[in-house]
């Protein structure tokens, strides 16, 4: 007879205060596995139940806001989109990497997106004034849905976390600000021609930085073609230097 009860599940999780960076510690906690448990309920409870001062970040629950992404196990992934069932009773999170911590699981991704966009110009560059009540002209279905395939990134930081080059190279722009700019690139709507886009990604922190390990598109939570956007813009960029 199979064993229903539920599993008792250990969750260690890296605690500090970024003040105190150097006194950060790991702490256990215990608590039990209920149906459909995620990270998210799992982590809300151990707050709500045994430390209010347990910090970490949750805005949708839903895969779509990217702010809940974290270690979890050593991998990055998405807190509101991992189901405790998939794995062992031992959990063990930590704060994704490379970002600015703001305290135990809670790192400020948003701070180093708005940099990478603002380096990169990660925007519609166009010499006309918008006429909002001009119908926008049309795109190719196949080219819509590559620009739409690309807009589903939600910067939840874990291609970063995942890169092997980042780790080495602190200002490395990765698969995020890269897969971004080759949709600006793509977009008909965008008048900036090659010359501008060499200016801002053909270098050490943009195309030609990538060491090619491919931990981004391993870890991407929504499956994007990073490596593709990648290879495509450093065809690009080499081609326009020929
Ligand atoms: S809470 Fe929004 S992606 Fe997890």
């Amino acid at each position: 007879m199979s064993d229903t009860s539920p599993r008792q599940l250990s969750v260690r999780i890296f605690r500090v205060r970024p003040e105190q960076p150097a006194e950060g510690f790991f702490q256990d906690f215990q608590l039990l596995e209920t149906t459909g448990m995620t990270l998210f309920i799992a982590l809300n409870q151990l707050r709500e139940e045994q430390d209010p001062t347990l910090c970490f970040d949750f805005v949708c629950r839903a895969g779509i806001c990217g702010s809940c992404a974290m270690l979890i196990n050593g991998r990055p992934g998405l807190a509101c989109h991992s189901l405790t069932a998939n794995l062992p009773p031992r959990i063990i999170l930590a704060p994704l990497p490379g970002f600015e911590l703001l305290g135990d699981l809670s790192v400020n991704t948003g701070k180093w997106m708005r940099g990478m966009s603002e380096r990169l110009q990660t925007w519609v560059h166009s010499q006309q004034q918008r006429d909002i009540s001009r119908i926008e002209e049309a795109v190719e279905p196949a080219l819509a849905e590559q620009l739409y395939a690309l807009d589903r990134c939600i910067e939840c930081g874990c291609c970063l976390a995942a890169c092997g080059t980042r780790q080495i190279n602190r200002d490395f722009n990765g698969a995020v600000g890269i897969a971004k700019l080759s949709r600006y690139y793509l977009d008909p709507a965008d008048k900036r021609d090659t010359a501008q886009y060499y200016d801002v990604i053909a270098d050490e922190n943009g195309v030609f930085g990538c060491l090619s390990l491919m931990g981004c598109e391993d870890f991407c939570p929504k499956h994007l073609p990073l490596q593709v956007q990648l290879a495509f813009m450093r065809k690009k960029m080499l081609e326009f230097t020929c």
